[in-house]
């Protein structure tokens, strides 16, 4: 009678931080959901136990989102276990800080090989196989705002997934499908809180108006909403989930 199919989200970089909690978040909201990771197998299937003993239904997932194989292998495994892909979260991604004149050609190009190819990847997938009515969840930062020195490759990735935004909006036209950005400000996942002596985490930490660090769950209500029923308007834009700090 009231039997509409499950919908499945696909979380790249599941396994910890804010992929996590997302994942958690969208179980809760009734998602089967696919749990990527790149290398941590553990908390990532200890993730998917967790769902499944809460009721709900997962698969942990291994794929370099960095190669396009990898991320084909993915949805393929989405649309073996779960019939298809409803919602793509690109949420993986990396961070390494140093000065322009201190990057060296492999942490460049490993910037863009995760973050920019890597979304890359898993929008042409999702471009191609996303059901109709479909979401899509970009992950940039609130860095490309902000601009502040050492950011200036990863916040150059997020800008470049910003823009990529926008255009797939509107290359999906009549598919009923919406692509949105989020872009968090500093919050408390391994990314942002590793090397970061105590004191340079207080003073960010008290940057925004709302005086703490986000916590991976204020990111993943922002992803709730957008995945969700009431965000079927919003297309296109980039959502600062970040306390005010810009
Ligand atoms: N934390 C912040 O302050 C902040 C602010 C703005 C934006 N963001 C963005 O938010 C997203 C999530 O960040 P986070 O803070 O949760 O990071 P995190 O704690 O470092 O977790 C990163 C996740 O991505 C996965 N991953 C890394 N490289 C991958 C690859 N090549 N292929 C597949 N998965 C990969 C990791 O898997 P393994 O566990 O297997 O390594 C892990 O699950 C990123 O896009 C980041 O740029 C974060």
């Amino acid at each position: 009678m009231n039997a509409q199919p499950q919908k499945v989200a696909l979380v790249t970089g599941a396994s910890r931080g804010i992929g996590a909690a997302i994942a958690r978040r969208l179980a809760r909201d009734g998602f089967a959901v696919i749990v990527n990771y790149a290398e941590r197998a553990g908390p990532a299937e200890a993730l998917v136990r967790e769902i499944e003993q809460a009721g709900g239904r997962a698969l942990a997932v291994q794929a370099d989102v960095a190669d396009s194989a990898d991320v084909r292998r993915l949805f393929d495994a989405a649309e073996k276990s779960f019939g298809g892909v409803d919602v793509l979260v690109n949420n993986a991604g990396i961070m390494r800080l140093s000065s322009i004149a201190d990057t060296d050609d492999a942490s460049f190009d490993r910037h863009i090989a995760v973050n920019l190819k890597g979304t890359f990847n898993a929008l042409r997938e999702a471009s191609r196989r996303l059901r109709r009515g479909g979401r899509i969840i970009n992950f940039s930062s609130s860095v490309v705002g902000l601009l502040q020195p050492t950011y200036a490759v990863y916040a150059a990735t997020k800008a470049g997934v910003e823009a990529m935004t926008g255009v797939l909006a509107k290359e999906l036209r009549g598919r009923d499908i919406t692509v949105n950005a989020v872009a968090p400000g500093p919050t408390a996942t391994d990314l942002f809180l590793e090397g970061k002596p105590q004191e340079v985490v207080d003073r960010m930490a008290k940057m925004a108006p709302l005086e703490r660090l986000g916590q991976p769950e204020d990111i993943a209500n922002t992803v709730a909403f957008l995945a969700g029923p009431d965000a079927g308007w919003v297309n296109g834009q980039v959502l600062r989930a970040n306390g005010g700090i810009i």
